[in-house]
């Protein structure tokens, strides 16, 4: 309701829309609509309220309100139901909460900041206020247990499309599932999944885009690791935009791979690669070892040459 609220007010960029015209569109009552004005504007939003004009949106405020969300949201199933938090110690373990507690599919946690942002092999993940998308999405998909690390390689391909798409920004991915720019990172994606033996109960995808940071803002041990889309566009971006896109894009790849499987991802994964033909040192699962990375097979295992034989690698860290 607040969302079809706001684009109505956004019709009429600068200019008044009476109550009694909302209320007749949106079919509530004018208290109604007076009581979700005061919710927006306690949400931050500057909106003046006349007594016979009736409303006008003065100024919007740059966070990822459910609101905001609901009023562009295109996708079908993804992202329809939103839990928003200005702060929270990490959205993944709260989408998990809210997946074992029978949330729908494509259920996502937005936080503007997180406190124990949580990344890949037990790191954190630095995300400071309102200057990132940290969003979690809960999926319950009809595959295999084994099938569950290509949803991460799905998520990247996806989000490489939105950055591509909402930001012009020109990024590659890293084995298996970092997106970076200029050789550095702009996005991590950590999955989580419950499962029986034979069957996914639900896999938690959670999606950290380094958005609207400085290069100076990263704490000194992450400035030679770490970017961002403002950096790489060299103008700030809409937070909103990216997470729409994103959405967008993890929606339309996951409704692919549920048709056709995970061919057509991992193909678009391969052509998105920044690590296959590249040398590599591979340490992870008590083992360390170079060799040149050549394919990923149908699981989504990277196949690495070394002068012994090819290794198969599923989970670990892969520098290149
Ligand atoms: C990595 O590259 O190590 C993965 C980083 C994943 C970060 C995201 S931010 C949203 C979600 N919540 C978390 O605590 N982590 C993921």
């Amino acid at each position: 309701m607040r969302g079809e609220i706001l684009q109505m007010l956004r019709e009429e960029p600068g200019s008044y829309v009476s109550g009694e015209e909302v209320s007749r569109r949106l079919a509530v009552s004018r208290t109604a609509i007076w009581k979700h004005i005061r919710a927006l504007k306690q949400d931050g939003y500057d909106i003046e309220a006349h007594p016979r004009l009736g409303y006008r949106l003065c100024r919007a405020p740059d966070l990822l309100l459910p609101a905001e969300i609901e009023a562009r949201l295109t996708t079908r199933r993804l992202g329809r139901a939103v839990a928003y938090f200005r702060r929270l110690e990490s959205t993944n373990n709260e989408a998990k909460a809210l997946a074992a507690a029978g949330c729908p599919e494509g259920q996502i946690v937005v936080a503007e900041e997180q406190s124990v942002g949580r990344g890949r092999l037990a790191r954190g993940w630095f995300s400071p206020f309102a200057r990132g998308v940290w969003f979690s999405i809960v999926l319950r998909p009809p595959f295999n247990p084994q099938d569950a690390p290509k949803c991460t390689l799905l998520a990247a391909v996806a989000v490489c499309r939105a950055i591509r798409r909402a930001a012009g920004v020109d990024c590659g991915i890293k084995w298996p599932n970092d997106i970076l720019f200029d050789g550095k990172k702009l996005v991590g994606i950590l999955t989580e999944m419950s499962a029986e033996m034979d069957a996914i109960n639900h896999i938690v995808i959670g999606i950290g885009i380094n958005v609207n940071i400085g290069a100076d803002d990263f704490p000194p041990e992450l400035r030679s690791l770490a970017t961002s889309l403002s950096i790489a566009a060299g103008r700030p971006l809409s937070r909103l935009d990216i997470l729409l896109a994103a959405l967008e894009e993890l929606e339309q790849v996951y409704g692919q791979t549920l048709d056709q499987g995970f061919a057509p991802v991992l193909d678009e994964w391969r052509r998105g690669s920044l690590t296959l033909g590249r040398a590599v040192d591979v340490i992870g699962s008590g083992r360390r070892f170079s060799g040149v990375a050549v394919d990923i097979d149908a699981d989504g295992a990277l196949l690495v040459r070394t002068d012994t034989g090819t290794e198969r690698v599923l989970a670990g860290d892969v520098s290149i």
